[in-house]
């Protein structure tokens, strides 16, 4: 047993997506998220900076007592995991391996799609992590640059989303992928229209989810299960304004967090950029 919370964060409001799975699947367990609203988005900066950025988010999230970090960004745990693994006290999880597990085990005709971030997309690293458990998988993958700020704009299901999904997805379609990961914590909220371009032949993976069910079998078996909630279970944290991170956060989430999500400054952990020379 092991009542600690589990701490979570993304650049944003995506890693929600692997929160809401984390609170339908293991309803004891205490969660603290970060999401940094005021850095966002991470998949169009350079490696350099995500990894600075996701050291400063691994830095406030260890100010609690965590028994694990979940880093729900595809683009940090595509780029930066590596990096910061040896540099934290709790076990790092990221979003990247549990959804090219579930790919892999997912395909029938080994052709797998893969969109997320341009950072995650230029890593190569979900083609990585499929190649080292089936080399013979052909992987198609796709920047989707559009997706983030229409899910930030709350514009998942109108005709624009849909368009552009068309027009990013037709070469995974003229591929004939099988399985498509949503290599974004943000895409799932795309689900519904994604699913309409895609067809319902094809399979769409959710590294969020994907993630949370690992991170339950896990828990379950080292025995560190929570026997019960804390008083404040759901703590939120946001390095931008708590009112839109509050209602954005409700909605992605399906449930009110008013009042528990606070404003904090990101740049305190953060280590300093390098200067040029
Ligand atoms: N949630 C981020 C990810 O999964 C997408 C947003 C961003 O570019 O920071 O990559």
């Amino acid at each position: 047993m092991d009542n600690r919370a589990i701490g979570v964060f993304d650049s944003g409001l995506g890693g929600l997506t692997a929160v809401k799975e984390l609170m339908r699947l293991l309803p004891e367990e205490s969660i603290v998220y970060f999401g940094d609203t005021g850095r966002v988005p991470y998949g169009t900066k350079s490696n350099e900076t995500i990894i600075r950025y996701t050291m400063g988010d691994i830095r406030f999230l260890n100010t609690f007592d965590l028994k694990a970090i979940i880093i729900a960004c595809g683009t940090a745990s595509a780029i930066a995991l590596p990096a910061v693994r040896g540099k934290c006290s709790v076990p790092l999880v990221g979003v990247a391996a549990p959804a090219a597990r579930a790919a892999v085990r997912a395909t029938k005709n080994k052709k797998i799609g893969i969109i997320g971030t341009p950072g995650t997309i230029r890593s190569g690293a979900y083609e990585t992590l499929i190649h080292k458990q089936d080399a013979s998988i052909a992987t198609i993958s796709q920047a989707c640059a559009l997706f983030v700020p229409l899910v930030e704009a709350g514009w998942t299901e109108n005709e624009v989303a849909r368009l552009t999904a068309q027009q990013y997805l037709q070469p995974m379609i003229e591929a004939g992928v099988d399985t498509l990961i949503m290599g974004c914590t943000h895409y799932p909220l795309l689900v519904r229209t994604i699913a309409r371009v895609m067809g319902d032949r094809v399979t769409l993976i959710d590294p969020g989810a994907e993630t949370a069910r690992e991170v339950k079998d896990s828990l379950q078996k080292n025995d560190m299960l929570s026997a019960g909630a804390e008083k404040e279970q759901y703590r939120f944290f946001s390095s931008d304004c708590v009112d839109g991170f509050t209602e954005l956060g409700s909605r992605f989430l399906e449930r009110p967090i008013a009042g528990h999500v606070q404003r904090i400054d990101i740049d305190q952990y953060t280590p300093k950029e390098e200067t040029q020379r």
